[in-house]
């Protein structure tokens, strides 16, 4: 690896990078955490812009966008979907143009893949992906850095998802833990279970790190041997329209203490990206409370609280992997050989 290896790219999906350069960038990461903890300045994107574009909300990937750039010396600037003409009165092509010849950087969040993929071709500037329909990868740098941190390493641990099979998070966690020698269960209804092009790709990659990636109805199988448990909302943003089916699929997958009583290393870990719905203390998971009869959904109380609950540090390591990504590819440093 030369000092040029991450200069310019995008982030756009984890199977664009090597085992060892998300294992780099993990590394960076933890290294960027410490300065942090010791107050020692890390500004490797001094005077540049960063256009954060968001068509969905967000807390943690707006706020470790933000925090990241401000640590770096940048300056982020917030274009939320009410703010500017992209996909409105103007082209996905035509804004990447503009925001290209201003910006040094990208950020976005929305729909569709093609989206991000086309800001990437025509802006000029890296562009990293903070969601879409399709994948999340910044949330895997921050949910694998979580593991290691916990674990040491990641090779030949085992990651169980118990969750709906097919969205953005799913999708990333198969393929990151493929890459990445990390054995992946997935357990899911058979209704909901992974793209198949999702999981020969995923396989693709396993074939090359020695993982296993296998998908179940049962969680119980699934979780027994797990190192780390996760798990993500049973209804993304724009599929509230199918709240009544996902409850009665996804009832079997709830992380709860009963599920979690089977898991056999008395060392495991719950991760969750989240928002998660835990119980029904906020207007949303209270709606659903009341037209479904259900206090928490994915994961429980006892769960998400627990001794074993590493989400809070998983959201906190959102800004410290954004920031390693962002300096990597767009900062002024020297990047030894790994
Ligand atoms: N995990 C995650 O993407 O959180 P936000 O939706 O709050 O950004």
């Amino acid at each position: 690896m030369t000092d040029s290896v991450f200069q310019g790219r995008h982030l756009l999906s984890t199977r664009d990078y090597t085992k060892d350069e998300l294992m780099w960038l993990i590394g960076f990461a933890e290294h960027l955490k410490d300065l942090k903890k010791r107050n020692i300045p890390h500004r490797y994107l001094e005077g540049k812009n960063i256009a954060l574009l968001f068509e969905k909300t967000s807390t943690r990937t707006r706020a470790a966008f933000t925090t990241a750039c401000i640590d770096l010396g940048a300056h982020p600037e917030y274009l939320g979907k009410g703010d500017i003409q992209l996909g409105k009165k103007e082209t996905v092509l035509d804004t990447a143009k503009v925001l290209g010849s201003m910006f040094d950087g990208i950020e976005f969040r929305g729909f569709k893949q093609e989206h991000v993929e086309q800001l990437a071709e025509y802006s000029g500037v890296p562009v990293w992906n903070g969601l879409t329909d399709r994948e999340h990868p910044t949330q895997m740098l921050a949910d694998f850095m979580t593991m290691k941190e916990h674990f040491g390493k990641l090779e030949g641990l085992t990651l169980a998802y118990c969750g709906q099979g097919r969205n953005n998070v799913q999708n990333s966690l198969m393929i990151t833990s493929a890459i990445l020698g990390v054995n992946y269960v997935n357990a899911t209804p058979a209704e909901l279970e992974p793209d198949p092009e999702i999981v020969e790709l995923a396989q693709k990659f396993a074939a090359e790190s020695g993982a296993t990636i296998r998908v179940t109805n049962d969680p119980v199988d699934a979780v027994r041997g797990a190192d780390a448990v996760y798990t993500n909302v049973w209804a993304a943003m724009g599929e509230e329209s199918q709240f009544a089916e996902r409850v009665r699929l996804m009832s079997p997958y709830q992380v709860n203490a009963e599920l979690v009583s089977h898991i056999e290393n008395p060392d495991w870990i719950f991760l969750h990206c989240l928002p998660a719905f835990h119980n029904a203390e906020t207007e949303y998971a209270a709606k659903i409370r009341d037209e479904h009869g259900i206090e928490a959904m994915e994961c429980t109380d006892d769960v998400i609280y627990s001794e074993h609950s590493r989400c809070f540090q998983e959201a906190e390591n959102r800004m410290h992997t954004i920031k390693a990504i962002m300096a990597a590819t767009l900062g002024n440093l020297y990047i030894p050989r790994v």
